[in-house]
């Protein structure tokens, strides 16, 4: 971010920040006017609310979720590309079981300031100094700034094209039984729709298989051991069906914490997150966020809440999904076009990244010439080699590149990849 300050024809491909054109300025300006027009909902905005969040967007919230997972939502296709349509279909079919009411209780739901303030204040909560952390390889790279601000160590499971692959998650619990680490292991994070970095999604069969994996090592562990879905981007999908999360899976009740966020689909500077908690957590978590904040602002959960109930969000979605299918079309495009042929990559069919990988002998990391001569051509992409947990038994690997096809234009997007291509082909 402070490089693209100094530097004002860089073209940034590195951050995670949404689509600046479609960002909804009519609809919130028409929504703060109807909210403080109102005498009811405008003195409930600009008031103390409580802890937990606005009781309307709770249950508007929960309400959401639900929907999602007993498949009410409409399929949504924005790209006509017949072969992820086929594969999400596949996903659904085998994805969509009756999810049970009581998981999505109004009670269950926290509203925060963003997503990201709920992932902080879990690692407060349930992680102590020299805790393990099982995550994705690669995984959302602030998360693992969280972990080493709270002390606890991130173990990187292999990651396959529909998610952590079950039986090395399997290895690694083993291993960490017989090593008598498994006491210090706190939960399993998934970046669960379009991950972060890799756009991949995980399938619902594997999230309900990790979760009955993890209870099977509780005993052994004398604790519980949480699956934290983070769905951050769950609602970016413009290709096929959405999949269950992992609330829908049998114990989702007692140990499946579910992070989701209104910034990506809807207004990213609201910062308006949420998590459904099992029922302790919720007590323990209500009261460091009380010492945070007192509760998300009030004025834009009213934003938020209204977007809703007005159907103003819903409908915001498919121009949304639309201009993200575009933009990923044109950038992948452009890869084709000027990226050397050894340089691998999926279509994304949601969230806003593309995931490239180089040949093995290439270095993007920061400190590499690629990333440099990159620098000095004006483009910034996300090194690979940041979102990799440390694992002393192994080197990270160091010839990837998150490039982001959220904030840039289209046009910026074609610069910066024709800039990236010229860096790559020279080195
Ligand atoms: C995987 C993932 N989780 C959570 C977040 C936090 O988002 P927010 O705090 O806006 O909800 C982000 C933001 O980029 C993300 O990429």
């Amino acid at each position: 971010m402070q490089l693209t300050l100094d530097h004002p024809d860089l073209v940034s491909l590195a951050a995670g920040f949404t689509d600046n054109e479609s960002l909804p300025f009519e609809e919130t300006r028409e929504l703060l006017n109807e909210i403080l027009g109102s005498p009811r909902t405008r003195r409930i905005a600009l008031q103390y609310g409580t802890t937990g969040g606005d009781p309307h967007l709770r249950r508007l919230t929960a309400d959401r979720i639900r929907k999602l997972d007993s498949a009410e939502g409409a399929p949504f296709n924005a790209l006509a590309d017949a072969s992820a349509r086929a594969t999400n279909a596949k996903a659904t079919q085998r994805s969509h079981p009756v999810a049970a009411n009581e998981v999505y209780s109004p009670e269950r739901v926290l509203i925060t300031n963003g997503s990201q303030q709920l992932l902080y204040m879990l690692a407060e909560c349930l992680c102590d100094p020299g805790d393990i952390v099982l995550v994705e390889d690669p995984t959302y790279f602030v998360y693992l700034g969280i972990a080493q601000s709270h002390g606890f160590s991130c173990r990187g499971i292999r990651l396959e094209a529909d998610g952590i692959d079950l039986s090395h998650l399997e290895q690694t619990l083993e291993g960490l039984r017989r090593s008598g680490e498994l006491k210090r292991v706190k939960m399993l994070y998934l970046v669960s729709y379009w991950q972060n970095p890799t756009g991949i999604t995980t399938s619902f069969v594997k999230k309900a298989a990790a979760l009955a994996m993890l209870k099977r090592f509780e005993r052994a562990a004398g604790h519980p051991i949480y699956l934290l879905e983070d769905a951050a981007y769950r609602e970016l999908r413009f290709a096929g069906h959405d999949v269950a999360s992992a609330l829908a899976a049998e114990g989702a009740k007692e140990r499946v914490i579910y992070t989701g966020t209104y910034s990506k689909p809807f207004a990213t500077g609201a910062r308006v997150g949420f998590g459904i908690l099992p029922k302790p957590l919720m007590t323990v978590v209500s009261r460091v966020k009380a010492n945070h904040d007192f509760g998300t602002s009030n004025l834009l959960q009213q934003l938020l809440c209204r977007a809703l109930a007005t159907c103003r969000y819903e409908r915001h979605l498919p121009a949304l999904r639309r201009r993200y299918a575009r933009k990923a079309a044109t950038m992948t495009e452009a890869m084709r076009e000027h990226f050397p042929e050894a340089v691998r990559w999926q279509e994304p069919c949601g969230g806003l990244y593309v995931w490239a990988r180089c040949p093995r002998p290439v270095r993007s990391g920061v400190n590499s010439r690629l990333f440099k001569r990159a620098l000095e051509r004006e483009v910034l992409y996300v090194p690979g080699e940041l979102c990799y947990a440390d694992n002393p038994a192994r080197r990270k690997p160091n010839h990837e590149m998150r490039i982001s096809f959220g904030s840039a234009t289209e046009s910026d997007i074609r610069t910066g990849i024709a800039r990236l291509g010229a860096t790559l082909r020279e080195l």
